[in-house]
């Protein structure tokens, strides 16, 4: 069957992608995608910015469980927003047991984001994860079916139990995930559990107490290479329906290249002709497929198409067009720097806590900037990024490579395992413009991430703007 859009506007994270460019996109036919990557914090964090808009009020409304819904925004609604200088209210961190409120929050925040990018038209919306935060996934993948999301897309690691808890949710039945843990031995298992029969009894109201039957929306795994998608085609324990096979040439997270890691000159991850995925192969297991990573040019979509490809996702190219969260200042300012042919994208590494290679723009006043880092004390108080281990006593505990460096190697981390990581749950929140103060008034630093075709951004801009639109965007690649 033909696939209905030929473009997936990707998943970004913290917030790029958020409601307004997802609806943008899905008005105009194509996929539009929302980021549910710390979309608790990110809620949360809007419903202290005083919800100016009313739009999140709007989606409360909508929320099937009404004294959940106002449990959650009692709990962190201020009318006006915080003043200035007064950091934000702390979320729970996400933990293998979560905390009735976390829970809450996070599945209204999924909800909300879904509502909003649904609303009003009847185009496809679709929620990423990252499969390597592992904790929040199944009460945002509920929050998010409540609202009727349409495609899950997901990567950053192996993805293959997410089918199965999509089917659980979606029959109304309790659903779990075994998380990695570092440490624990094999036949030992972890594993998050979520009961949308107990998180709607919470609502106090006996009518209500089952769970609803819920759409079950289509599963796109996030690959880098045939192995991979054939792995997930083979083993995992539900239905797949497509793939998205990223390049290295992709914004955010990259998979590490194949084999050991080996560095150029400058400090970047090398990659070779290994890590081109098979298309041959990837093509051959029947099931659509999009190519991602460099991908945002109509010739490009062509060729994808020609390889076989139901079409292509685009990311570094929405990132900073008007509907998404990036901050205006940060998007003038890397357009500015594109504009001037000065755009460098640096694939660092150590940034990562989570370990993969990650694409950091060059920019001033942000943590690309060695010295803006090293000023930064370390602190870890979103912990979306953190790694869980085997404690001595056998329970879970929960480190970052970049928290305190002393507080992660008495958690049993090593010390050289925290040389370069960055804080990238706070960096960013400032990126989008919700970053946290500390008791001193200093703000969070922003990180900008983009994919190498970042230098190409400016073809969007119209003649005479500063600015362009997603439309921009698409009517250029869907040109012909
Ligand atoms: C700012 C930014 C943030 C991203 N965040 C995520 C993310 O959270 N999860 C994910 O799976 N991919 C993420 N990506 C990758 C995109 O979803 C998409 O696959 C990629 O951008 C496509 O390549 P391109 O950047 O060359 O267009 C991000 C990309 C950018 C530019």
């Amino acid at each position: 069957m033909e696939s209905p859009f030929k473009i997936i506007q990707g998943g970004m994270g913290v917030g790029v992608s958020n409601w307004v460019l997802a609806q943008s996109v899905a008005r105009q036919g194509q996929l539009g995608v929302i980021s549910g990557t710390g979309i608790a914090a990110v809620l949360a964090r809007r419903l202290q910015s005083g919800d100016v808009d009313g739009h999140f009020r709007r989606a409360f409304d909508a929320f099937p469980y009404q004294n959940i819904a106002q449990r959650v925004w009692n709990r962190y609604f201020v009318p006006g927003g915080v003043k200035t200088k007064t950091p934000f209210k702390l979320t729970p961190m996400p933990m293998i047991r979560f905390s009735r409120a976390l829970e809450e929050l996070t599945v209204l925040a999924a909800f909300a984001e879904v509502f909003l990018a649904k609303d009003g038209h009847s185009g496809p919306i679709g929620i990423n994860l990252l499969e390597k935060v592992q904790p929040p996934t199944i009460p945002t993948l509920f929050g998010a079916m409540l609202a009727g999301v349409d495609y899950v897309l997901m990567g950053a690691g192996i993805p293959r139990f997410i089918p199965g808890v999509l089917d659980a949710l979606a029959r109304g039945e309790s659903a779990s995930l075994k998380v990695d843990v570092e440490g624990s031995e094999s036949g030992e298992s972890f594993v998050c559990q979520f009961n949308p029969a107990d998180f709607i009894a919470r609502n106090g109201d006996p009518v209500q107490a089952a769970a609803p039957l819920l759409k079950r929306p289509s599963f796109f795994a996030i690959v880098s290479s045939a192995t991979l998608a054939l792995t997930l085609a083979r083993k995992s324990n539900g239905r797949i329906d497509g793939f998205i096979v990223e390049t290295s040439a992709a914004g955010g997270h990259n998979a590490p290249p194949r084999g050991p890691m080996q560095l150029s000159a400058n400090g970047e991850p090398v990659y070779g002709p290994r890590d081109a995925a098979d298309l041959v192969k990837i093509a051959e297991i029947g099931l659509p497929f999009y190519l991602a990573g460099g991908f945002a040019t109509s010739a490009q979509l062509d060729w994808a198409l020609g390889q076989g490809a139901a079409g292509i996702q685009v990311g570094t190219a929405f990132a900073f067009c008007r509907e998404s969260g990036i901050r205006d200042d940060l998007k003038q300012q890397v357009l500015a720097t594109v504009a001037s042919g000065q755009a460098t994208v640096f694939t660092d590494p150590q940034a990562s806590p989570t370990g993969f290679p990650f694409k950091v723009v060059a920019l001033p006043e942000t943590m690309s900037d060695p010295g803006k880092y090293l000023q930064r004390e370390r602190k870890c108080d979103l912990g979306y990024l953190r790694k869980i281990y085997k404690r001595p006593d056998g329970t879970p505990g929960y480190r970052c490579a970049a928290e305190p460096v002393a507080d992660y190697v008495a958690k049993g981390g090593r010390e050289e395992d925290t040389i370069g990581r960055k804080c990238l749950c706070n960096a960013l929140f400032a990126t989008i413009g919700l970053g946290q103060i500390d008791a001193q008034g200093t703000p969070e630093t922003a990180i900008v991430t983009a994919g190498d075709d970042v230098v190409n951004i400016k073809q969007y801009l119209q003649p005479g703007q500063r600015s362009y639109s997603s439309a921009d965007v698409l009517n250029q690649i869907l040109s012909r």
